[in-house]
Formats: structure tokens, sequence, C-alpha cells
């Protein structure tokens, strides 16, 4: 099935959100857990594959040593400015945040987002009225696929969610545009307007 890594990340951090908006904590993990132990206990028949997973619950009052440990390696706390990720017509020119219109809060929910390791591999054109979504591939896939794709799903979940909240919409297609990109920059989808 093409594209089911961006659907499983759409999907699965629709899902995250909702819990959070209940108060509930959760954490996407794809590389840090027991697979075999998931596995079994899902019962993954043969065709099937468990490609990520997450704890839903009440979050801890105070981190663990190793979990600051870990964040302070990864710089989870940090996400890269505006103009690194956010392009306008090409990705020559970087889109000046106070240019940005109504796709200002929608981008800023994109730059907020998790991904794998912090990556935030995710580049955005904005062309009119349509949003090209690109990936900024750092990582080999894996023999699950690339798990790149699903942070770009979670990336597209966080900019319609936020589109929608502000009264507006758009439809997700695949075409691409077919404009000039740098290395490891692959094309993935594009958001119309309505
Ligand atoms: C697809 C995906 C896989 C992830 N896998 C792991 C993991 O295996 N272990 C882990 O501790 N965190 C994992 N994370 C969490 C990220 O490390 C985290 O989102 C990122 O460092 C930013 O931190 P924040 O979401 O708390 O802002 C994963 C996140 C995503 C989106």
């Amino acid at each position: 099935m093409p594209n089911y890594e961006v659907a499983l990340g759409y999907a699965f951090e629709a899902a995250c959100l909702y819990a959070e908006s209940l108060g509930l904590g959760t954490v996407m993990l794809a590389g840090t857990l027991n697979r075999k132990t998931f596995e079994e206990a899902m019962e993954v028949g043969e065709d099937e594959a468990l490609a990520v997973v997450s704890p839903v619950g009440v979050p801890a009052k105070s981190m663990s040593l190793r979990e600051k440990a870990m964040r302070k390696f990864l710089g989870a706390d940090k996400r890269k400015p505006f103009e690194e990720l956010f392009f306008e017509g090409s990705f020559d020119r970087p889109l000046d945040k106070g240019s940005s219109g109504m796709f200002l809060h929608p981008l800023e929910a994109v730059r907020l987002a998790p991904s794998a390791t912090n990556q935030q591999p995710w580049r955005l054109i904005i062309d009119g009225k349509t949003v090209h979504f690109y990936e900024n591939k750092t990582y080999k896939d894996n023999p699950l696929g690339d798990i790149q794709r699903v942070d770009i799903g979670i990336a597209l979940c966080h900019f319609l969610v936020v589109l929608r909240e502000e009264g507006n919409d758009g439809t997700v297609v695949v075409e691409d545009p077919k404009l000039p990109t740098k290395e490891n920059l692959f094309y993935i989808c594009s958001v119309k307007l309505k």
C-alpha cells in the first residue's frame, strides 16, 4: 500500500492528540521497546507488522534520570526555526513568518510536532493555496519501512487539525509539482485548500 507509513503516522497521532485532549500522556515508541514481547502480546501475524506503540496514561510528575539524559542527548526540547522548515514557492525562498497569514498556526503546529529522535524531517513549500509536504530523509529504511514518513504523517495531522480548528479546510492529494529539490528531499503529498 503506497504511503502506508504516512497514513499510520496520521492516524496514530490523531489518537494521541485525542488522548492528550483528555489529559492523558502519550509517546510514540519505535526503537526503545521490546518488540518481540509487544508482537507476542498483540498476536502479530506473519503478514502483519507492529510499527509503533504508545503508553497512554497520567504522566509522571517528574522525569527519571534516564529520561532526562536521553532527552538532553536528543535535544528533545528544541525545535528547528520556522525559516529552516518552511518555504515559499521553492526551496530557495525561506517563508517569512510575518507573511504566512492563515498558515501561521498550522505551520507552528507542524514545527512543534514530535518525530523519531527529534529529526523534524518535514519541509513544506507554500505555493499559493497549496502546501507541499517533503521529507528530509536522514535515516535509511528499516525492514518495516521509512520511520520518517511516519513523522510526515504526524506533521500532516497537526497541520490539518489546526487548519480546521481555525475554520479552514484542505484536501490531501498526491500530485508532485516536480519543483526542484535538494539531496535527500522527497515529495510526499500536498494539501489543497478548499
Ligand atoms: C515515530 C516516532 C518514534 C519514536 N520512537 C521513540 C523511541 O523509540 N523511544 C523514545 O524514547 N522516544 C521515541 N519517540 C519520541 C521522540 O524522541 C520525541 O518525540 C522527540 O525527541 C521530541 O520530544 P517531545 O515529543 O517530547 O517534544 C518517537 C517519536 C516518534 C514520532
